[in-house]
């Protein structure tokens, strides 16, 4: 069933070249356009949307984060992210001309199925993202784009969120081409890089051993720290969640601009803090902006573990430890970047002697509030 593999979750992340390149199947045409026919909200409604509003829980949640600089750039629609427990508790501002999107894997997740159906009754559409079919959550949307990862077995989910994040790139690319945007060009050049980013996550993958070691080594600490910016920073978010879920340890993802209002303040000696290094091309601004960040905290004794782009040469001088990942469109790099985390959360777990498919106290899927 593990088809040779230790765990389900290492089978899960094998399989992730595959199950995004299944998530992109019949979507593209070959002149390169979306044909999304299956969102069955007709053209004219999605030219009319003025918000877009996602809900999540967990993982899903932190695709939706991601989600949102990719719609915002795309569509220039305003979109907001909240977590599915939250939403509808704040009396959510939500009409006709509200695009709800819910993210999830199992399509069972209470909150995020009350969130949508309150959603609905304030008059939105809601399209679901989802991965299982037939699930209550694509059954009460009014449009359902299926991720198609396949059976994802590991409480821990890894392939799951990469089919996500494709889903939504896909979205937002979609209402990016119904509504016509100045970034017509941009939208074919991401729907062709699109099209080649399994290649890139099956080299990382190719990549892992020199992760694994380090993971090992780690076993021992206490604490991991993930700092990210823009698009990283949900990567930091998400691999903070996967090694508390696995390796049970204090894991905390940070925005890196934030590191001066706080969270420097736990950087001692030899603390691991992974960093998610910013493409250096689109965003150099950002990548300058985290190198320093990267030498602060080594300067005050943290064990950096660098994740970044092949040939950015910055990094280098600062990193105690370098993962080495693709480069990619700016707003892509999480498909790669998030896959490096998965790897050390499961090995770390391991290392500790822990059982990574049925990490203590969590369900596949949380069907009560
Ligand atoms: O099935 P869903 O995508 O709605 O589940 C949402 C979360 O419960 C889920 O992503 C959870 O956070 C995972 N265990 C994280 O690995």
């Amino acid at each position: 069933e593990k088809g040779g593999y230790a765990s389900f979750m290492l089978k899960e992340i094998a399989e992730q070249p595959k199950a995004v390149t299944d998530t992109l199947l019949g979507r593209i045409d070959g002149s390169g356009s979306l044909t999304l026919d299956e969102v069955r909200i007709p053209a004219n409604v999605l030219r009319e949307v003025d918000k877009v509003v996602i809900v999540a829980c967990g993982t899903a949640f932190h695709a939706g984060l991601i989600a949102k600089y990719a719609i915002e750039h795309w569509t220039r629609i305003p979109c907001e992210v909240e977590l599915a427990s939250e939403f509808r508790y704040r009396d959510p501002i939500l009409d006709q001309q509200t695009l709800v999107i819910a993210v999830s894997q199992s399509g069972e997740t209470m909150d995020t199925l009350m969130a949508l159906r309150h959603a609905r009754e304030q008059g939105a559409r809601v399209l679901a993202i989802c991965n299982t079919n037939g699930s209550t959550i694509p059954r009460e949307s009014d449009a359902v784009l299926y991720t198609h990862a396949g059976p994802e077995v590991a409480v821990a989910s890894t392939k799951a969120f990469l089919t996500q994040l494709v889903a939504c790139y896909l979205v937002a690319l979609y209402l990016g081409q119904v509504r016509g945007t100045k970034w017509a060009d941009e939208i074919r050049a991401v729907v062709r890089d699109l099209s080649s980013i399994s290649g890139a996550v099956e080299r990382v993958l190719g990549t892992m051993e020199p992760v694994r070691e380090l993971a090992r080594s780690l076993a021992g600490k206490d604490t991991v720290l993930f700092l990210g910016r823009h698009v990283g920073y949900p990567v930091a978010l998400e691999g903070a969640l996967k090694l508390k879920e696995l390796a049970y340890m204090h894991a905390e993802g940070f925005a890196a601009g934030e590191l001066k209002h706080g969270p420097i303040a736990l950087i001692e000696d030899d603390v691991p803090v992974v960093v998610v290094v910013p493409s250096p091309r689109g965003r150099s601004v950002l990548r300058d902006k985290i190198v320093s960040n990267i030498q602060e905290i080594r300067a005050r004794g943290a064990r950096t573990i660098v994740v970044a782009e092949e040939g950015d040469e910055a990094v280098v001088p600062y990193a105690d430890h370098l993962i080495r990942i693709p480069a990619t469109p700016t707003l892509l790099q999480p498909l790669v970047a998030t896959v490096p985390l998965q790897v050390f959360a499961c090995e770390l777990a391991t290392a500790r002697g822990n059982e990574v498919d049925q990490p203590r106290n969590l369900a596949k899927s949380v069907t009560v509030e």
